[in-house]
Parts: structure tokens; sequence; C-alpha cells
């Protein structure tokens, strides 16, 4: 029998992408309870990786061992195949972008970005050419005599940004660099931030609890939750195949209704409802069941359309019936709250684009969505909260 690589190690060579970093089994322990809980994660060369999640979930803390601010009570961290449990920062090819930024108030940016450099006893010519190109791409090329503390909040930040870049390390680990912005100047700098890494080809891990802003930027993420990894993947997969309620939860809106697993011949399962009605589900997308065959159903509010009440679905399509209980104009389009048989109230955002007649409140619809649009996840255990985890996420 050959030997097969560990899951990591064929995933990764599987994308033909070497792996900057890796968490193997890494839990730490602070006064008993389990801030980060047997983690296992692996960072590939070139990518905007973010960790997604809730306050407390452990975000900060992964990190900071990633950094070597911090060790881990169990486990392994491995950075460009090296074991650096124990190493010191400053023996790590990482640098960190915290949450202040901590420029040096009275230097000027040239001398910000130039520290690091200086520090390295790198030549006058060769700190001005890397310091003058990292200013270029932040976009901050006349800043060069304008002292830090004379500085908006975003420049400021992108000061720390060329900062922590100058050095080119191989990982670059940001923990919330865009708390301190307000709403629009963070979703200016979510563009920027993901342009300034194409162009750099760095290896970035940012933190947010904010799942618009990991979902802009990322080209993996991962939503954590208890100091674990609840889902990982693409935005895309994780948005439109959650793994978890939790995820379904946290990661956008979705609507859930409750059922029994009633079916799984060929290629869709069938998942009645407590009113009895059935919803078909791609078999890939129904998780493995031992002993209860309760599932939630699941499907994104946009996936549905809405329209007045029809006989039965066209093919390939699911179906619910309703009443609309509130119907609101957003501008982009119309958002209905509409009253199911099932007893659940299902969220539906319709795109204006200038032609449908709005349903109103008190109508009859039906919703009606393509089956492959629809998921099943396991329900969550008793004490998790849904509607805290909810707020959390906006
Ligand atoms: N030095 C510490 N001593 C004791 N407990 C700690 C310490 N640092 C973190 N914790 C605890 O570990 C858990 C995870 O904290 P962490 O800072 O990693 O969360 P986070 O996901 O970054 O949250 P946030 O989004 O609020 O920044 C929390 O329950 C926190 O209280
Ligand atoms: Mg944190």
């Amino acid at each position: 029998m050959t030997d097969s690589p560990p899951a990591h190690e064929s995933e990764s060579v599987a994308r033909g992408r070497e792996t900057v970093a890796c968490l193997e089994h890494v839990t730490k322990i602070f006064e008993k309870t389990p801030a980060v809980d047997d983690l296992n994660l692996e960072i590939y060369e070139g990518e905007f990786f973010s960790l997604l999640g809730p306050s407390g979930c452990g975000k900060t803390t992964s990190l900071r061992m990633l950094g070597g601010f911090e060790e881990p009570t169990s486990g392994r961290i491995l950075l460009g195949g090296r074991d650096v449990t124990y190493q010191a920062p400053y023996h790590r090819d990482v640098n960190t972008v915290f949450q202040s930024y901590a420029l040096f108030p009275h230097l000027d940016v040239f001398e910000n970005v130039a520290f690091g450099l200086r520090r390295q006893r790198l030549n006058k010519a060769e700190i001005a050419r890397r310091v003058g190109s990292l200013l270029e791409i932040v976009d901050l090329p006349s800043y060069e005599k304008r002292r830090a503390s004379q500085l908006s909040g975003g420049q400021q930040q992108r000061v720390a940004l060329a900062r922590a870049l100058v050095n080119e390390p191989k990982l670059l680990l940001l923990d919330e660099p865009m708390s301190a912005l307000d709403a629009k100047l963070r979703r200016q700098m979510q563009i920027e931030l993901k342009r300034i890494q194409t162009q750099v080809g760095i290896t970035f891990l940012y933190v947010t609890h904010d799942q618009e802003e990991a979902m802009t930027m990322s080209d993996r993420l991962a939503v954590m939750r208890n100091g674990k990894i609840e889902g990982i993947g693409s935005p895309r997969d994780v948005y439109d195949s959650p793994s978890t309620e939790f995820v379904a939860t946290f990661l956008g809106a979705s609507n859930l209704l409750t059922g029994e697993i009633t079916n799984t011949e060929g290629p869709f399962a069938t998942i009645t409802l407590t009113n009895a009605s059935t919803l078909s589900v791609p078999r890939e997308r129904v998780p493995a069941m031992s002993g209860s065959k309760t599932v939630k159903v699941g499907v994104r509010p946009e996936k549905i359309s809405i329209g007045a009440s029809s006989a039965s679905p066209p093919p390939g399509h699911n179906q619910l019936r309703g009443r609309v209980r509130v119907s609101t104009f957003t501008g982009v389009g119309n958002q209905y709250l509409v009253d199911t048989a099932s007893g659940v109230e299902v969220t539906v955002y319709a795109q204006n684009i200038g032609q449908e007649l709005a349903p109103r409140s008190g109508e009859n619809v039906t919703l009606t969505w393509p089956v492959e649009h629809t998921f099943a996840v396991r329900p969550m255990r008793g004490g998790d909260d849904i509607d805290e985890l909810q707020s959390e996420g906006e």
C-alpha cells in the first residue's frame, strides 16, 4: 500500500500552489476555555484569504499565533514548510497590520515606510527606490514629507500598509485594519486593498467580522465559530453551498425551513416540510445524516422569484405558496416578507428592472426558485442563538 499524502498536501498540489502558512491541530487555551480549538488551516501562495467570524471566535488569536505573538497550547505552525511554532516574531517572514496603525506621528511618511529597511541597513538609494515604489502602489506618491499626524485615517492606513509591505514578507497578516474608517472609505479601501494585493502578489491573511468585506476581497475565506472553522472555500462556494446552519446565517441572509429527508434516491433528495409540502435538493448539497433525518432547507432571498399564484412548479424548480406580509421598495429592488403555509416567514429580494408589478401586502403569491439553488444543513444544536449571530454578522 502506498502512503497517501495528508489531505491538505494533495489539495495544494492539486491547485499547483505552494503552501505559505499552515496551522496543524492548533489549540490555544486561555484560562481553561479554548479560544482556538484544534484548528487546521492552509494558506496558499499569492492568495487573499479571510478569516471571518463573530466577536470572540478566535480570529485574532489565530493571527497572533501565526505572527509569533502568542504560543499555541498544542499543535504546530509552519511557514514556508518550516516549523516556527516557538519562534519569535522577528524570525518569521511575516508582517502584521493591526487595527491601530501605530505609525510614528512625529516622522514623515517616507521615514515611517523606510523604518524597517533602515534596520536592515540597506543603502540609501535602495531604500529610496523601495519606499518610492510602495508609495506609488498605495497611491500616496507626493506625500513623502508629510508627517503621519497630518494624514487622514485612510491615508494613515495606506502608509501602514506600505510600511508592512516594503520588506516584501512572504505573508501579510491584517487584523481588522479598516475598523477605524467610516463605511464609505472602507468600501473604497476594500477595492484598493485588493488591487494592491494583486499588484504586489504577496499572500494576505485578512481578519474581519464583516462578511461583505470578506466576500468582496477574498480568493478564499473561512467562517470561524467557537475557535473552529465551520466553512471554507471561495466566497461563491461558501455562499451558495453553506456547510452548516451557522455559515448559512452568518454569510448573508438565508431562508431556512425545517423538514425531514424522505427520499434520497436519484440525483435529488426530497425534503418534506412540516405542512407536508416537499422541496427538492441536489444530493451533494444534503449533509450526511446519522440517526435524525431532520434538516433545514435553505434558499437565498435573491434566488426566489415572486409571482401570482400558479398551479404547479415548472420542471427543475421548487415552489412554496404564501401571502405577502410586508412589501418594501428599496430603490435597487423590492424586499418582501412572505408568510408561507409551512409557518416560516420567507424573505425575497427582487431586483428593480423597471418591469415588474410589485405584489402588495395581503396578496397571495407563489415563490419559485431553481432546485440547484437549494441547500440543506444540519440544524444547530440547542442554545445556539441565531438572532444574536445574525446581528453580529451585519
Ligand atoms: N490574553 C487573553 N487572555 C484571556 N483570554 C483571552 C486572551 N485573548 C483572547 N482571549 C479570549 O479568547 C477568545 C478569542 O479571542 P479573539 O481575540 O481571538 O477573538 P476575535 O475573533 O478576534 O474577536 P473580535 O472580533 O472581537 O476581535 C475570546 O473569548 C477572548 O476573550
Ligand atoms: Mg479580534
